[in-house]
C-alpha cells in the first residue's frame, strides 16, 4: 500500500506488544526495500505519558523493533512529545505536530490524514488509549487528547476524527485472552471503543485463530 502510494504519506502506529512482531519484518526483506522510506512519516495511535527512553514508551518499542533499523529520516518520525508539563500539554503539540505534516489543521474529507492507521484491541474493547468511559471518546474536535489508562497511567490518544481519518485501518489481534471481545465487536452489537470506529477508507482485522477462539497450534483434545 505504501509502494503505491504518491508523494508524503503518514502512518499511525499502535503500541502494545501484538505489532512488535510485525514491526520486526519491516526491518528485514523484502519489506525492508519495498517501504518508501523517504516519504513516510511515522506517528503513534497513543503513547504512554513516560520519557522516550522508558520500557514502557510505544515509540522506544517502535524503534527498536525497526525505526532505528531502516533508512527512515528522523525528521519523518513524530513521537508524542512526552517531556512536558502534562499529558494535556503533549496532546497539544501532538496534534500541532501532525496538523504541521499535514499541512492543515482542519481535516479535508477528500484527503485523509493518514494513508494507514494500525490499531491493536485490549480486553475491555480499547483502542490507542480510548478507554470504556473515557471522556476522549467524546471528542470530536480535536485530533489528539489526555487519557487515563484502568490501572490509573497517564496516556495521550489520537481521538476518533483522527483515528478515522485513514484510507486503511488494520486491527491487529492476536491470542486466546482476546477471543471474548473480539467475538463481541465483530457480531455488530458492541459499544466498546474499538466498535465505534468508523474509518472512512477500509477497515480490516488482522487475527490469529486463538483470538478468533480457535485452538492456537491446531487441532485441541
Ligand atoms: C497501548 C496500545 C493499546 C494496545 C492494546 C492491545 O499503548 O497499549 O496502543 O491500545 O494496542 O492495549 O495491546 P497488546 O497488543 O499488548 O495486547
Amino acid at each position: 500500500r505504501l509502494a503505491a502510494s504518491r508523494g508524503s504519506v503518514a502512518v499511525a502506529l499502535s503500541g502494545g506488544s501484538t505489532p512488535r512482531a510485525l514491526y520486526a519484518e519491516l526491518a528485514l526483506e523484502p519489506l525492508r526495500s519495498a517501504v518508501p522510506w523517504e516519504r513516510v512519516h511515522w506517528f503513534w495511535g497513543d503513547e504512554r505519558f513516560v520519557p522516550a527512553d522508558h520500557p514502557d514508551s510505544n515509540a522506544r518499542m517502535a524503534r527498536a523493533a525497526f525505526l532505528d533499523h531502516v533508512p527512515a529520516p528522523p525528521e519523518n518520525i513524530h513521537p508524542v512529545p512526552t517531556d512536558g508539563a502534562s499529558p494535556a500539554e503533549a496532546a497539544g503539540r501532538y496534534a500541532a505536530e501532525l496538523a504541521r505534516v499535514y499541512g492543515a489543521d482542519r481535516l479535508d474529507p477528500g484527503r485523509p490524514l493518514f494513508e494507514i492507521v494500525l490499531l491493536g484491541l485490549g480486553r475491555d474493547g480499547h483502542t490507542a488509549s480510548l478507554f470504556p468511559g473515557s471522556p476522549a471518546l467524546a471528542e470530536r474536535e480535536r485530533w489528539a487528547a489526555a487519557a487515563t489508562s484502568p490501572d490509573g497511567l497517564a496516556r495521550i490518544t489520537l481521538t476518533y476524527p483522527a483515528l478515522e481519518s485513514a484510507r486503511a485501518v488494520a486491527f491487529l489481534v492476536a491470542g486466546p485472552d482476546k477471543a471474548d471481545i473480539l467475538r463481541g465487536v465483530l457480531s455488530g452489537d458492541s459499544d466498546a471503543p474499538a466498535a465505534r470506529l468508523r474509518p472512512a477508507g477500509s477497515l480490516t482485522w488482522f487475527v490469529d485463530e486463538a483470538a478468533l477462539g480457535g485452538r492456537a497450534g491446531g487441532a485441541g483434545p
